[in-house]
């Protein structure tokens, strides 16, 4: 949606909340349906039960590929950039990325995938991630996307949970001077997971991998196959808009992962909306975006928010300091960028390395920013806006979840005025609220608290995977007829969205989201601890970094030697991602009388907030908090 003016914005605001069904209506025409849809919107938050465009039949990719075909063609969809360098890019086209959607759909639907099927991806950036995606989609399996820096026992857990009948991997992965063992790691993980029949394995890095036969297929043997068998073409499978589309997992504040997911109909009108909106997209300009597929970024604004809207997406395969910290500038001049969406965490590092690399490139082609993941803090957001933008483009601070499936509070590019640290204003169709602790609505501007929304958007998630149950405990009954998002939240006297971060126990590091339970129990795992608790505390560069608190009392001689030991626990059962900054051995915990964790404390010692420890009366020993600040690292 195209705005002229910030005055135009709130009058579409304004009837999007009057009217939004009507308002949604309206967005969803200008997508593709093989037939549309009897009711725009069905809801109630208290199973929760959401359907948005009930009746309507589509396929996803038909709308991010096919409908593109006849007059743009010829346009590219794709543009990659490799991790070396030195490595030729690849360009495909609509027409090209088409073809090869289809091409790799025969693969899979030789490999036994039918509609409804779950088939785990776990790839480096590369094209085929995209591909392989796309594919999924166009014959309806429902596709589970883990990203790359995920052990072994996370990938069985998500397929398990999942019960995926399909692998998708490659040999490794290039991420700057790292390889990834992507294909030895699933081995791995399939120890544990009988359902799953087939593994399509890619050739990236050519490392040596071993393939079980009868069960691993090298995706270029099987692209020989339907190559010879004819036609290109793939028909896509008619899907109903409330089937599902994938399964992303993510953190909470209990130890498992919960598998979000996402719906055909609903969250393709809702990436390329926001895509096109918050962006004010323009065809033909380059968009990049820094994300890994392997999160909901890269699933909903590398692959189907842009595509649907027919734009180039650039999509990276390395990291921005390797080889040098320059590595992104360098692409954007490359590439001629018009659009850079990246994370805090990347510009604060990028910082680091001061403005002489920045200077070395040519960055006049970009017009708008844009920034996820976490609060962009006033300091970087200065830094990038003169830096990088030069003074001249917008920075789209975009908030919102792998649950909301797309942006929820973002600046509309040269429509809505900006505040730097600030999300700003609700898109047209989304409905904010704050509540205090009661769940009663905090009314008027100049106020903070807890950030939940109060009517229902097509891109909303609309269950956590084989477990109802626990979508409705986790972000629909903290507060009555609300959508609780886990944000704490300030409105400012112009009505302006500042997040202040999570209220739960879950972490925020480099922009990841990581539950405390989950870091403690990989923790707990090492033989020679007892209990820990992990919180965060604030990291100049990871935004969050994690602290551990461990009881250990017949560890090594050498603490160092144990730190290495839990990290190497950690990255075994979650991955490196995880892995503790701190880890502060101690003789106790501050506990309550009935046994809980007064985490308020340790959060209060690891921010070296000593002074300030408030109310201990409750602890069952105070004495143990002495021990603990003495201590502290
Ligand atoms: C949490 C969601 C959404 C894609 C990336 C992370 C934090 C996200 C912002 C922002 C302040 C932000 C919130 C949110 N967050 N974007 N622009 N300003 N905080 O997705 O892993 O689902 O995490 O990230 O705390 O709840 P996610």
């Amino acid at each position: 949606m195209k705005f002229t003016s910030f005055e135009q914005y709130k009058q579409v605001y304004q009837h999007s909340i009057i009217h939004p069904e009507q308002f949604w209506d309206d967005v969803a025409k200008s997508f593709y349906w093989r037939k549309p849809w009897e009711n725009t919107l069905n809801w109630n938050f208290t199973e929760p039960d959401i359907k948005w465009f009930q009746g309507a039949k589509l396929n996803i990719t038909e709308n991010c590929l096919d409908r593109h075909l006849a007059e743009n063609g010829d346009r590219p969809a794709i543009i990659w950039e490799p991790n070396d360098p030195t490595e030729a890019h690849r360009v495909l086209t609509y027409k090209q990325l088409h073809d090869k959607v289809c091409q790799f759909s025969n693969v899979l639907k030789n490999n036994g995938a039918k509609k409804g099927d779950r088939i785990c991806i776990y790839m480096p950036m590369v094209p085929e991630l995209a591909i392989a995606v796309l594919a999924c989609a166009r014959i309806g399996a429902v596709h589970s996307v883990v990203f790359g820096g995920f052990s072994a026992q996370s990938i069985a857990d998500r397929i398990k949970d999942a019960e995926c009948n399909i692998v998708i991997t490659a040999d490794g992965g290039f991420r700057g001077t790292k390889d990834l063992p992507l294909k030895s790691v699933i081995d791995d993980a399939l120890v544990q997971c009988p359902s799953v029949k087939k593994v399509i394995v890619l050739t990236r890095s050519r490392t040596a991998v071993s393939m079980i036969k009868g069960r691993d297929v090298w995706w270029e043997d099987e692209i020989k196959k339907v190559e010879t068998q004819g036609s290109p073409e793939c028909p896509a499978e008619e899907m109903d808009a409330e089937d599902m589309l994938f399964i992303l997992y993510t953190s909470g504040s209990t130890g498992k992962p919960k598998g979000v997911v996402h719906t055909c109909g609903g969250y393709m009108v809702y990436t390329g909306y926001t895509f096109e909106t918050a962006f004010q997209y323009q065809q033909g300009e380059v968009y990049f975006c820094t994300a890994d597929i392997g999160w909901i970024t890269g699933h909903s604004y590398i692959v189907y928010g842009p595509l649907s809207q027919g734009a180039t997406a650039l999509m990276f395969e390395g990291v921005p300091t390797w080889p040098d910290a320059g590595r992104l500038w360098e692409i954007v001049e490359k590439f001629k960028v018009n659009i850079l969406y990246t994370a805090p965490t990347a510009i604060r590092s990028l910082m680091s390395f001061g403005t002489d690399i920045v200077k070395k490139y040519d960055l006049s082609s970009l017009t708008k920013l844009g920034s996820v993941g976490e609060p962009l803090n006033e300091e970087a957001w200065h830094w990038f806006d003169e830096q990088i933008g030069h003074g001249k483009c917008p920075i789209v601070d975009t908030w919102w979840q792998t649950e909301t499936g797309g942006f929820m509070i973002s600046p509309v590019a040269n429509v809505t005025p900006l505040k730097p640290g600030y999300a700003g204003l609700p898109l047209p169709g989304v409905q904010p609220i704050l509540v205090d602790e009661n769940g009663k609505e905090i009314e008027g501007n100049g106020v903070s608290g807890n950030l939940c929304i109060k009517f229902p958007w097509p891109g909303m998630l609309r269950t956590t995977y084989g477990d109802h149950e626990r979508c409705r405990q986790t972000y629909f009954s903290t507060y009555a007829n609300l959508y609780f998002t886990g944000d704490g939240c300030l409105r400012d006297d112009d009505g302006y969205y500042r997040i202040t971060g999570r209220v739960d126990d879950v972490l925020n590091v480099s922009g990841h989201r990581i539950g405390t339970a989950e870091v403690e129990n990989a923790i707990n795992m090492h033989s020679s601890v007892v209990e820990s608790a992990v919180v965060g505390y604030p990291h100049d560069i990871k935004g969050q970094g994690v602290y551990a608190f461990v009881i250990s009392p017949e560890r090594h001689e050498d603490d160092d030697l144990t730190r290495k030991d839990i990290l190497m626990t950690v990255t075994r059962i979650i991955g490196a991602i995880a892995k503790p900054d701190k880890i502060q051995f101690v003789s106790g915990l501050p506990k309550t009388r009935s046994g809980k964790i007064m985490r308020r404390i340790l959060r209060k010692i690891a921010e070296g907030d000593t002074a300030n420890l408030g109310d201990t009366s409750t602890l069952l020993d105070p004495g143990v908090v002495d021990e603990i600040k003495e201590g502290a690292l």
